[in-house]
Order: structure tokens, then sequence, then C-alpha cells
């Protein structure tokens, strides 16, 4: 039994008031009211105030990052205490641009998995091999080190509060898609770790995938029995771009 799709789109550091005006109008006006998947997007801090009050309704809302300190003498940080109040219903912890610019090491990530929950916000984990670390056959482990700091940090049922998104380093913005078959071998591989400490939660945990997800794979991909939608950086950037993938997994949501 398939889980309910989700296609989240990853704006990263673009967009301008502007940008988001014009999003939110025209996923207003594109969006079908009555879905069978989930939508949600994800715009840097100072516009998540504007998207949530703008939004359709459903559109599900995200930031980008958050603090793993409650509040305090942290210059330029936003606490999941902030993120709550704006109303946020999502979070991005551990995006590789994240993991690489910002050296944020797997305990990190799972210090601010952690804070997501406890107001209430749900994290989505993002996870990822660089390009050598998959020629060194190194996927799986690198995965799994990353997945498994957040259990020693909140243990597995708490981990299935979130979602998790498998993004190979090498795939994202770089217009090469991991195959439908590269992305279910690490998305089955993860459910089925999951499964040896928890087999409901690994059959209920929903798995994106991202990196260089578009319209034109997008069927391809969420066809995957353990591909719950995508994770959508580039393609999340214009409205027509971004609503080719959820057509599809509206095509894959028929009847669910
Ligand atoms: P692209 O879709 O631009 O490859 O980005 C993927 C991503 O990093 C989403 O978080």
């Amino acid at each position: 039994m398939k889980r309910k799709l989700l296609v989240a789109g990853n704006w990263k550091m673009h967009g301008s008031l502007k940008f988001v005006d014009g999003m939110m109008q025209e996923l207003n006006d594109m969006l079908p009211a009555q879905r069978n998947y989930d939508v949600a997007v994800f715009p840097v801090y100072i516009h998540l105030h504007q998207v949530i009050n703008n939004k359709p309704a459903q559109v599900l809302c995200g930031a980008q990052n958050l603090s793993e300190h409650d509040d305090g003498a942290v210059t330029g940080e936003v606490s999941a205490a902030m993120l709550s109040d704006l109303g946020c219903d999502m979070v991005l912890v551990g995006h590789s641009e994240r993991r690489v610019m910002n050296n944020e090491s797997n305990a990190e990530v799972a210090k601010k998995f952690a804070q997501a929950l406890k107001y209430g916000i749900q994290p989505i984990l993002c996870v990822g091999e660089s390009s050598v670390e998959r020629q060194s056959n190194q996927t799986f482990d690198v995965v799994w080190a990353q997945i498994k700091a957040v259990i020693d940090e909140v243990g597995v049922e708490k981990l299935g509060q979130g979602v998790i998104a498998y993004e190979p380093v090498w795939a994202i913005g770089t217009g090469e898609t991991a195959t439908a078959e590269q992305a279910q071998e690490v998305h089955q591989f993860i459910r089925s770790q999951l499964a040896l400490n928890d087999d409901t939660i690994a059959r209920r945990i929903r798995i994106l995938y991202g990196g260089s997800c578009k319209g034109s794979n997008a069927h391809e991909l969420f066809s995957m029995p353990d591909v719950d939608g995508g994770l959508i950086g580039g393609a999340a950037l214009t409205a027509q771009d971004f609503m080719a993938i959820c057509q599809q997994a509206d095509i894959l949501s028929q009847g669910v």
C-alpha cells in the first residue's frame, strides 16, 4: 500500500516579495482544491509570513532550517518556537547544501530534528551521498549514518513522525537525475534498515526523492514502490514546472 505522496518545493535562496506574490496567485489558480497528495513549499525565513498568509488552503509551508537552541544569544538564527508561532507546518533539516557550506554534522542535524518535533513542526530529514561516496560504494553507509544519528537522538518512533528526503548530492541542480531504479534501491535500503528497528514505522514513513526532479521524470520516480514524492529545487521556482510535477502526483494518486 503506497503512502500519500508529497510534492515539496524547496525554493532555496531564491525569490522576492513580488515572486512570492505571483507564486501564491498562480498556485491558488492552478492547484485543485481536492487532492489525494500533499503539497508543501519552503521559502526563505523572511518570506514565510507572506506565504503562510496567502497560500492556498491545504498547501503546507515550511522553513529551510532552524536553530537547535530554544532561544537566547544566538545571533542570526531562528528558533522552532518562532517558526511554530508563525504557523509553519514543516522544516527541512540537514539539506546537503547546509551540511557542506555550514559544516552541519549528523549530530547537529539530529538535534535540529528533535527541536522541530518538540515544537510540533514536522521535520524533513535530508540525506544523500556525494558522487565520490557513490563511486566508492559508500552510499548505504553514508545515508544510514545520517539517519542513525537521528535515531540515536530521538528514537525510531520519533523519527517516524518526520519525513526522509533522499537527495543524492551529485543529482542536485546538475540536471543529472538518479534513475528511478537508483532511487528505489536507496529508498528500499532505508526502509529495510528501519524495519529492523520498527516494521510499522518503516512501512509508514514517507521517503521523498530529490535531485533534478521535474515534470518529465516525476512519474517514473514516484511510481517506484518506495518513493513517496519529491523534494524539488529548480523546478519549484516556476508555477508551471511545479504544477507539471504535481500533475504526475495527481495521476498516481487517483483512486488511492
Ligand atoms: P534540484 O531539484 O534543483 O536538483 O534541487 C533539489 C534539492 O536540493 C531540493 O532540496
